[in-house]
């Protein structure tokens, strides 16, 4: 199973990625989780990502094609694979089908802006497996700690009320149009053609999480 789960910051990609990566036995390739991981780790990619992440705005095209290329051709992505969070813009979803990766679906995950922002000001994150939280709708056993490592939650820094604002807009601007580019292409009904589907994320967890799987077939 090929997935790519798009939508807006916040909408829970991270989310049902998990249980969709468990059901399935696919590695979740989160961009996001990456470049944080480059970040604590102060590598070359971590310096130069850090202040365009803390600002809201997207990373250059080709630094991430290039990560992304570089991810799926590892062993564990022989069989399937998530995509959290890639493509983000037409030239990075363009790469995906120059480099012949065919996808079996495409799912927009929509959710309210308003709603965005309330659910990130309360999202606290285990930033070493990328486990998410919320401190109401998804709240973890014991507060401020990881249910399985028992470590630290933090709070990202992006989760900011005025960077939260700041990508919505990213997201209005630079990845709405992969809705209809991929919309497009499930119309072409050609052998390689993925299904697109787009579903209400303002619903529970387990309600998303739900529709997701009888959407994909099971
Ligand atoms: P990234 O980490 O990908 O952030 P994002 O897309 O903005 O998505 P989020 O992780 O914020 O949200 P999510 O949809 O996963 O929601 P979650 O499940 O956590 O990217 C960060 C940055 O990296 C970018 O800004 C950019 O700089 C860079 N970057 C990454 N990829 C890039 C790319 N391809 N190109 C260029 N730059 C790139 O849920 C959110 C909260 O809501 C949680 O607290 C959760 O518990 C809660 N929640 C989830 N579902 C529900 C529900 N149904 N009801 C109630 N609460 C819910």
């Amino acid at each position: 199973m090929r997935i790519i789960l798009l939508g807006s910051p916040g909408a829970g990609k991270g989310t049902q990625a998990k249980f969709l990566c468990e059901h399935y036995c696919i590695p979740q390739i989160s961009t996001g989780d990456m470049l944080r991981a480059a970040v604590q780790a102060n590598s070359p990619l971590g310096q130069q990502v850090q202040a365009i992440m803390a600002s809201g705005a997207l990373v250059p095209d080709e630094v991430i094609i290039k990560l992304v290329k570089q991810r799926i051709l590892e062993q564990d992505c022989q069989q399937g694979f998530l995509l959290d969070g890639f493509p983000r813009t037409l030239p990075q979803a363009q790469a995906l089908m120059d480099a012949g990766i065919s996808l079996d679906a495409v799912i927009e995950i929509r959710v309210a802006d308003e709603i965005i922002i309330q659910r990130l000001s309360g999202r606290r994150v285990h930033l070493t497996s990328g486990r998410v939280y919320h401190q109401d709708f998804h709240p973890s056993r014991i507060p401020g700690r990881d249910d399985e490592t028992g470590e630290p939650l933090i709070q990202r820094i992006d989760d900011q009320a005025d960077t939260v604002r700041h990508r919505l807009d990213v997201y209005h601007q630079q990845t709405t149009p992969l809705l209809k580019f991929y919309a497009d292409l499930a119309a072409e009904q050609v052998a390689a053609s993925p299904q697109f589907f787009s579903i209400d994320g303002n619903q529970a967890v387990e309600q998303v999480r739900a529709t997701l799987l009888q959407l994909l077939g099971d």
